[in-house]
C-alpha cells in the first residue's frame, strides 16, 4: 500500500513537470483563477494525487467519510460565494483545530487538486422544468416553508433553498424530498435529549463538545445543555425533515415545486 502511494505520488510529480511552464506564465497575473482551468489532464492527475493523499479521509469518491467528519468535497463549490481560490488556500493551509492537515505541495499540484474537485463537483438542474411555478409556490408555502427559507422568507430548521436549483440536480432534490434520511447534511444531524424534569427536546445539533451540546429544536428554538445534566442523549438517524411519499406529494406536485425552486418567484 505504502509503495502504491509512493508510486502515485511520483507519477503525479513527473506529470506536474509538463504543467509548470503554463502555471509559471499565469501566476504573474495573481492566482485568483485556476491557471489549469479547462484542461482535462489537470483534473485527471489531480484525481490520482487525491486518491493517494486525500482519499483516506475524504473517500475515494470525494464524498466524505461521516465517521471522522471529513466533509463531502463534491459540494464545496455549491456554497454561495465559494471560490477556487478559497479551496486552494484550504488545501495549502489546512483547517486549524481540525484533522485537515496543511499540504506543502507545489502550487501546480494544488491547482490540479482544485481541478479534480471541480470536475467531480455537482452542479444544478440540467434543463428548464416543465411545471407550474405558481402552484409550486403555493405547495411550498403549505409544506416546506416552516423549515426552509426561499428568497428571504421561511424557517431555518432546514437549509436555505433559494439557490438550490443552481447547486443540486433534479434527482438529488427529489431524493431529498422522498427520502430525507438517506443523506443528512453535516449541519443537520438529528438528536434527541431528555433533560431535567423529564423534558424531551428533539432537533438538530448546532454545536457540540465533550461537555455541552446546542440543539436547534424542531420548534426552531435554540437551547444549550450541559451533558452531565441530561438523562438521555440519543443521536438519531432519522432526519427531522418530514418524509413526503406519493400520497403526501404526487409526481405533479413535485414537478411544480421543482419549477418553483428554479423560478425567480
Ligand atoms: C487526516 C484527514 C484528512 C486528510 C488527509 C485530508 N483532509 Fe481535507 N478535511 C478533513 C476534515 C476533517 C475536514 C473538515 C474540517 C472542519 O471543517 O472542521 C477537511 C476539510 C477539507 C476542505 C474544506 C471543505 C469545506 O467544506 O470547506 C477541503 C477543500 C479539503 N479538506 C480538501 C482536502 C484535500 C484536497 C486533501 C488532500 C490533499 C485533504 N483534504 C486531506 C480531513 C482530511
Ligand atoms: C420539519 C422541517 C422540514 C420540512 C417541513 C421540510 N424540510 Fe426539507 N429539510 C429539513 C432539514 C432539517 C433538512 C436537512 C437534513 C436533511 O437533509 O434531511 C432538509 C433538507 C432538504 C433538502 C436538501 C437540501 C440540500 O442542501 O441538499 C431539500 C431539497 C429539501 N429539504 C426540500 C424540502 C421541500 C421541497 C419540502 C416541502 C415539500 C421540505 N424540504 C420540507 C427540514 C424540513
Amino acid at each position: 500500500m505504502k509503495d502504491l502511494i509512493n508510486t502515485l505520488g511520483l507519477c503525479s510529480r513527473i506529470l506536474v513537470l509538463f504543467f509548470l511552464p503554463l502555471v509559471g506564465f499565469h501566476s504573474s497575473f495573481g492566482q485568483e483563477l485556476n491557471p489549469l482551468e479547462g484542461d482535462p489532464r489537470a483534473a485527471r492527475v489531480g484525481g490520482s494525487i487525491f486518491r493517494a493523499q486525500c482519499a483516506t479521509c475524504h473517500g475515494a469518491d470525494a464524498m466524505g467519510i461521516d465517521s471522522i467528519d471529513a466533509p463531502d468535497l463534491t459540494q464545496i463549490f455549491t456554497r454561495p460565494g465559494s471560490s477556487e481560490q478559497d479551496v486552494f488556500q484550504t488545501i495549502r493551509e489546512g483547517i486549524p483545530g481540525s484533522i485537515m492537515p496543511p499540504h506543502a505541495f507545489p502550487e501546480a499540484e494544488i491547482w490540479m487538486l482544485v481541478s479534480y474537485l471541480r470536475s467531480v463537483g455537482v452542479s444544478g438542474f440540467t434543463g428548464q422544468i416543465q411545471g407550474d411555478p405558481d402552484r409550486g409556490m403555493f405547495l411550498f408555502s403549505e409544506n416546506c416553508e416552516t423549515c426552509h427559507r426561499m428568497n428571504g422568507q421561511g424557517g431555518s430548521l432546514g437549509p436555505n433553498l433559494s439557490m438550490i436549483a443552481a447547486v443540486r440536480s433534479e434527482d438529488a432534490i427529489i431524493n431529498s424530498i422522498r427520502d430525507p434520511s438517506a443523506i443528512i447534511g453535516r449541519q443537520y444531524k438529528p438528536v434527541s435529549v431528555l433533560a431535567e424534569g423529564n423534558v424531551r427536546f428533539r432537533g438538530i445539533i448546532k454545536s457540540e463538545d465533550a461537555f455541552s451540546i446546542q440543539v436547534l429544536g424542531t420548534n426552531q428554538v435554540l437551547r444549550g445543555f450541559r451533558k452531565s445534566t441530561l438523562q438521555e442523549l440519543v443521536y438519531e438517524d432519522q432526519s427531522v425533515m418530514t418524509t413526503f411519499n406519493e400520497s403526501a406529494l404526487n409526481g405533479r406536485d413535485l414537478t411544480d415545486i421543482l419549477s418553483y425552486l428554479q423560478s425567480n418567484l
